[in-house]
């Protein structure tokens, strides 16, 4: 085990807690608000964080749409830049975190953002930003990961610096109530495979990781169990601090990790518009099956301590109890919505991974494209 872990972030959890915010950005920053189709004016999101900005002068930006798109966002760029904003205050889901992340390094540089995304640019300064989470899943809010859309090419990209590790994050878990049910599935969906992705790899015998993992996944599947009786603070506290801890960082340090069940989601995303974690949940059980024999220790482990499947907890029935989970929410884990032949859909979904470089994917490198093509023929039908 060699690591080292720094998570910045200050979390301000609970019911008010937006108006946080007043004290956490510096009372001289002129501050860009970023935000997306408009949900926060709908549940009292927006009215409560212009209370607590009153004391600032600040501007907005309006219209990250779901997977942000550089070019909506290059428009943020050069507000930014024209404005001298010197805080940038991304109040949504994943979308417009992971927006105002790019927006926040891409206006330090001069030339085309995209730059950050093909790596031609490295970060090596942003402007600070905090978040106010509407929407429990990616753990963006307090990680320094964000994942960006060229639409025009239908490239869907990753970067990570710790130059746009949000400042603070306020998590009420009072505006998840204007949600509605597919999104909240799809936030315990993407935090399951996050945390799916930094466990079900290979044995290191790293206990604390492990156990934090799996308390992790047991929470997630006890809100899954209670869906039907979700409404109330209990289960969206419960799930928004599940989603932050899954990909804060802390359960990944020191162990290997997998990651291909996004890279190959991500395609799904880029060339239909399936939605992240539906992608995910699409991928995940073609993939575990093909790479069995290399996460059987790891699966067998989950059968004991997360299914409680006791002597018949074999890397099989694992998989099975984790594709059941997905059925019981209502989640498909085959995709049928492409526009020619399967053998074409396939294909394209190859092409894209090869030209992103996706050629050598999970903890071990073993999912080469022959292995991708493989996946693909059991998760598309
Ligand atoms: O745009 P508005 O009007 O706000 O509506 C949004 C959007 O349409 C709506 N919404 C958000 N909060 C709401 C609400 N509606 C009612 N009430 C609320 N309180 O929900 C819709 C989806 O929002 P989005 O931000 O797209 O969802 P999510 O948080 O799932 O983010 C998905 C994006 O994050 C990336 C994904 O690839 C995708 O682009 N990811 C980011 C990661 C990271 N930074 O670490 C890791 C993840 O694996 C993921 O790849
Ligand atoms: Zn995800």
């Amino acid at each position: 085990m060699q690591f080292t872990y720094s998570n910045p972030t200050t979390i301000f959890f609970g019911q008010g807690q937006i108006a946080a915010i007043k004290n956490a950005i510096p009372a001289d920053k002129k501050v860009l608000m970023i935000y997306g189709g408009g949900s926060i004016k709908k549940n009292g999101v927006y009215e409560q964080t212009k209370t607590a900005l009153d004391a600032h002068t600040w501007l907005e930006f309006s219209g990250v749409e779901p997977n942000p798109t550089k070019e909506t966002l290059d428009k943020a760029v050069a507000i930014v830049k024209a404005e001298n904003i010197d805080f940038i205050l991304a109040v949504g889901g994943g979308s417009v975190i992971d927006g105002s992340k790019y927006v926040a390094a891409a206006a330090k540089y001069d030339g085309d953002g995209w730059d950050i995304m093909t790596r031609k640019h490295t970060v090596t300064d942003a402007v600070p930003l905090g978040a106010v989470l509407t929407l429990p899943a990616t753990g963006s809010e307090s990680n320094s990961g964000a994942v960006i859309t060229k639409a025009e090419t239908h490239d869907k990209l990753a970067f990570m610096t710790p130059h746009v590790h949000p400042r603070f994050a306020v998590m009420d878990p009072d505006v998840m109530k204007t949600l509605p049910e597919h999104q909240l599935l799809n936030g315990l969906v993407d935090a399951w495979v996050h945390t799916c992705e930094q466990y079900i790899t290979r044995n290191t015998n790293a206990y604390v990781q492990d156990a934090y993992a799996e308390g992790l996944l047991r929470s997630l599947k006890t809100l899954g169990e209670q869906f039907a009786s979700r409404d109330n603070d209990e289960w969206r506290a419960n799930l928004m601090w599940s989603a932050n801890q899954a990909l804060n960082g802390l359960i990944g340090v020191g162990v290997p990790q997998d990651w291909a069940t996004h890279m190959l989601g991500h395609e799904f995303t880029a060339l239909w518009g399936v939605a992240h974690a539906r992608s995910l949940a699409i991928v995940q059980p073609s993939l575990l099956r093909n790479q069995i024999e290399a996460k059987r220790e790891k699966l067998e482990q989950m059968g004991k301590n997360v299914f409680f499947l006791g002597e018949n907890a074999t890397a099989e029935a694992t998989i099975d109890a984790i594709e059941a989970f997905y059925h019981q929410l209502g989640v498909e884990t085959h995709f049928s919505e492409y526009e020619n032949t399967k053998a074409d859909a396939v294909s394209a979904v190859v092409k894209q991974l090869d030209k992103h470089g996706m050629t050598a994917l999970g903890e071990n490198g073993a999912i080469t494209l022959e292995a991708s093509e493989k996946i693909l023929e059991s998760a598309i039908q």
